[in-house]
């Protein structure tokens, strides 16, 4: 377990990973910015079309429309809650604790004009207004940074900030159950994420139904993240030369074996990645989703027609 983890100790520890360079991060992650588990819809794709497809996918999953106010906590460089804004007509708002993603998430907003809709916050989600509440919320890649313990706090926080019937997408890494710390996890918290923790999707889900959530629908997509990370360090090293002149040598070999690693977790299944939709759960009928998943893939189906 991680050690002291206070507000001050994740910032810290956020902010030693992504604080990096925005430039070192762009020559691996490319023009989407997303550091997450990318959706390839065909097994042998390229990165930047999986990863809108993964944006989709977790827009349709939310079953996002025009006018719902979007909260997506851990929102990176801002990818996400620029594209639902773009795409799906919502209010956006994304929060990071890393100052070098919001920067350049502000930026991109203002970019795309989109400042009436959208807004990137420097902040811990933690810090958000009180009483402020959302249609629906998303938080894709932050559950590795909440820590076990806080877990019920956590899940709490994010249903008190949703109202009622609301959706919540959960997308994250986690350890198969029977999974022990090893010394690669060890150079994991060491010179990778400090507050990184991991935990199996059945505790995850455990604590999800104690703070009184409904699972709608979990999706694995380890694979997909074997891919993902394969394609980072690909892109990383035909950039080998770059990287080293912004982040020198020993950072650059220590994201190296990173990644090489991951994938190799993710296709042995030693890591997992799951997506996880959930409700806040209402007794009247007011706000079901669909009974079916087929709205999701719809245009999908058409695409390939
Ligand atoms: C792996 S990145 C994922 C970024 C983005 N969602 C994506 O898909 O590319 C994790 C994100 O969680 C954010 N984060 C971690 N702890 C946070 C906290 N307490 N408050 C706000 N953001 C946090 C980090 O700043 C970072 O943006």
């Amino acid at each position: 377990m991680v050690k002291s983890r206070t507000k001050e100790f994740d910032a810290e520890s956020i902010s030693h990973h992504y604080d990096v360079s925005n430039d070192f991060y762009q020559l691996f992650l490319c023009e989407n910015m997303l550091y997450t588990c990318a959706y390839y819809r065909d097994p042998e794709g390229d990165l930047v079309q999986a990863q809108q497809d993964k944006m989709d996918l977790v827009c349709r999953k939310l079953r996002l429309s025009p006018g719902e106010e979007y909260l997506d906590i851990g929102c990176g460089w801002g990818s996400l809650a620029i594209w639902a804004a773009k795409h799906y007509g919502v209010t956006a708002t994304g929060v990071t604790l890393s100052r070098e993603q919001a920067e350049w998430g502000q930026a991109w907003v203002k970019r795309e004009g989109l400042e009436d809709r959208c807004q990137i916050h420097h902040m811990d989600y933690r810090d958000l207004p009180e009483g402020q509440t959302f249609s629906k919320i998303s938080a894709v890649g932050i559950i590795e940074h909440i820590g076990i313990d806080n877990y019920p706090f956590y899940f709490t926080w994010v249903r008190n900030r949703l109202r009622q019937g609301g959706l919540f997408f959960n997308h994250g890494i986690t350890h198969n159950k029977h999974w022990k710390r090893t010394s690669q996890w060890d150079f994991v918290t060491r010179h990778v994420f400090p507050n990184g923790e991991l935990d199996s999707i059945t505790h995850i889900m455990d604590v999800m139904e104690r703070q009184n959530w409904e699972i709608l629908d979990v999706e694995n997509l380890r694979l997909h993240y074997a891919r993902t990370c394969h394609q980072w360090y690909e892109n990383l090293e035909k950039k080998a030369e770059r990287a080293k002149e912004i982040v020198g040598e020993r950072l650059y070999r220590i994201y190296r074996v990173w990644l090489v690693c991951s994938a190799e977790a993710f296709y042995s299944g030693s890591l997992g990645l799951y997506q996880v939709l959930l409700q806040k759960h209402e007794i009247t009928r007011k706000h079901l989703p669909p009974g079916t998943r087929e709205d999701i893939y719809k245009t999908f189906l058409l695409e390939n027609e």
